[in-house]
């Protein structure tokens, strides 16, 4: 099983001494904190802290109120102007009334005392993380499964979530959608490009469940070379507790060179028809309990399926390619679409196979989005690569090398959804982030060599 998330954690205190016993508490296995938390980087000032915080987009982050250069509590202010929804606590060598609620006014979420003890640190943010637990569920109990029509990341605070019965934090939670009313325009070889792009460790490095909904057709799993034992029909009898974490997973197939965790659609044609809007309610469910992103590859039919996957999608790419007939259906879905009340804020045109030229179609892609009202995100060219990854079943791995397919899809993705921060930049892997925090720590004299 792959090792779930965990809260980053940055921590900005010149007191190097407590800074090093954090960060070797949140590496030793045997403690508590290691299970909840990852330092992702460190440093010994404000200025600097708060340049790295805006860059690592930590989920928490550890201030002391006397740095040298400034005080914890202005740094916290200015950080979570930038950030806001960061979790900041403040640590002080003496706390007093007065200090608390300044904390509590600029948006601090609790003051701590110093000296820092690892273990009390750990029961803090353990506290806090079950908090969060419980503003989620009752979020979703609230909202049922239907997704607002914008994004649940849009808003500050809803950006941590807790996946249920397990002290760890969801980044942020996107469902998103591929459709068009044309066959054959490269929604399967989007939906699981962008799913992959996304789950990558250097991208957003985020869960990602890929799932197949062109029920009768659908060719996900032969496309990534997963056996196809498991299927969404199976959730459909299963009733699988969205809760239970071990129970998802052994419903879903692994794809190891992506890290993607993929339902695909069923095997035989004849089951599609136990998929029912019900199940893919159950799918969303559990998906958005364990999973940072949902992404959904429908048929071109609007099956009851599809409906409530576009229904509950915080993003929707309708796929175009440039010739006239295909244009025309996309209109037509796109009048769809706005009768069945899908919020136009969510969707998005997306070119692709497209041929290099940018001036081929541009008049009719500019006429595209005016009758439809959505705007044109993108073009994603027809590419000799694509056919090649996907006959050797290495399509996700496709969008790990350079080249036009991938960097146009990664910056489609990068100006889209919110999971990336307002400047597009992705949150890097923890791995990478505490090797590369650490590393500028020591070079600027904040902390000595272990
Ligand atoms: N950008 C691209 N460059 C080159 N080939 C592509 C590109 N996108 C898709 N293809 C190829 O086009 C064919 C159809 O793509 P894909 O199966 O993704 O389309 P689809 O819309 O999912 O089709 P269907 O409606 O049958 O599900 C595949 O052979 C795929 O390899
Ligand atoms: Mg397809």
């Amino acid at each position: 099983m792959r090792h779930l998330s965990l809260l980053t954690l940055f921590v900005g205190d010149d007191n190097q001494l407590e800074v090093e016993q954090l960060i070797r508490s949140c590496s030793n296995p045997a403690s508590s904190l290691a299970s909840t938390v990852r330092v992702v980087g460190a440093s010994a000032t404000g200025e600097d802290t708060i340049r790295q915080v805006e860059d690592l987009r930590p989920d928490v982050v550890l201030l002391g109120q006397s740095l040298p250069d400034m005080l914890g509590l202005d740094v916290a202010q200015r950080l979570l102007r930038a950030c806001p929804g960061t979790v900041v606590f403040l640590a002080a060598e003496s706390t007093s009334i007065d200090l608390y609620q300044r904390a509590m006014n600029v948006g601090v979420r609790e003051v701590l005392q110093k000296p820092l003890d690892p273990v009390r640190v750990g029961a803090v943010i353990a506290r806090v993380v079950e908090e969060e637990r419980r503003r989620r569920a009752e979020w979703l109990d609230r909202e049922g499964v239907r997704a607002p029509g914008r994004s649940v990341a849009a808003e500050p605070g809803e950006q941590q979530s807790v996946r249920a019965g397990h002290p760890v934090v969801a980044l942020r939670q996107e469902v998103v959608v591929f459709c068009s009313p044309k066959g054959g325009v490269g929604k399967t070889t989007l939906a699981v490009s962008s799913a992959a792009a996304l789950a990558q460790p250097r991208f957003p490095n985020l869960r990602v469940l890929l799932v197949d909904l062109d029920l009768q057709f659908g060719d996900v799993a032969s496309v990534l070379g997963v056996p196809g034992n498991v299927s969404i029909a199976d959730w459909a009898a299963a009733r699988v507790p969205p809760d239970d974490l071990q129970a998802v997973e052994a419903r879903l197939a692994y794809h190891k060179p992506s890290g993607l965790w993929v339902l695909p659609a069923p095997e035989n044609p004849v089951d599609a028809s136990q998929v029912d809007a019900a199940t893919v309610k159950t799918v969303v469910e559990a998906g958005r309990r364990h999973f940072d992103a949902i992404v959904f590859d429908l048929g071109t039919d609007l099956s009851d399926a599809a409906v409530v996957a576009l229904d509950m999608a915080t993003r929707i790419f309708i796929l175009t390619t440039l010739d006239l007939v295909t244009m025309r259906e996309v209109v037509k879905l796109g009048d769809i679409l706005r009768q069945m009340g899908v919020d136009p804020g969510k969707v998005k045109l997306l070119v692709s196979r497209a041929p290099r030229r940018p001036d081929l179609g541009a008049d009719e892609l500019k006429t595209l989005a005016t009758r439809t009202g959505y705007p044109v995100v993108g073009r994603i060219p027809e590419a000799d690569g694509v056919l090649r990854a996907v006959n050797r079943q290495e399509l996700p791995l496709f969008v790990r090398t350079e080249g036009p397919f991938p960097q146009s899809l990664k910056r489609v993705l990068q100006s889209v959804l919110p999971v990336f921060g307002a400047d597009g930049r992705a949150r890097r892997s923890p791995g990478e982030l505490l090797g590369r925090g650490l590393l500028k720590l020591r070079k600027e004299g904040g902390l000595g060599r272990r």
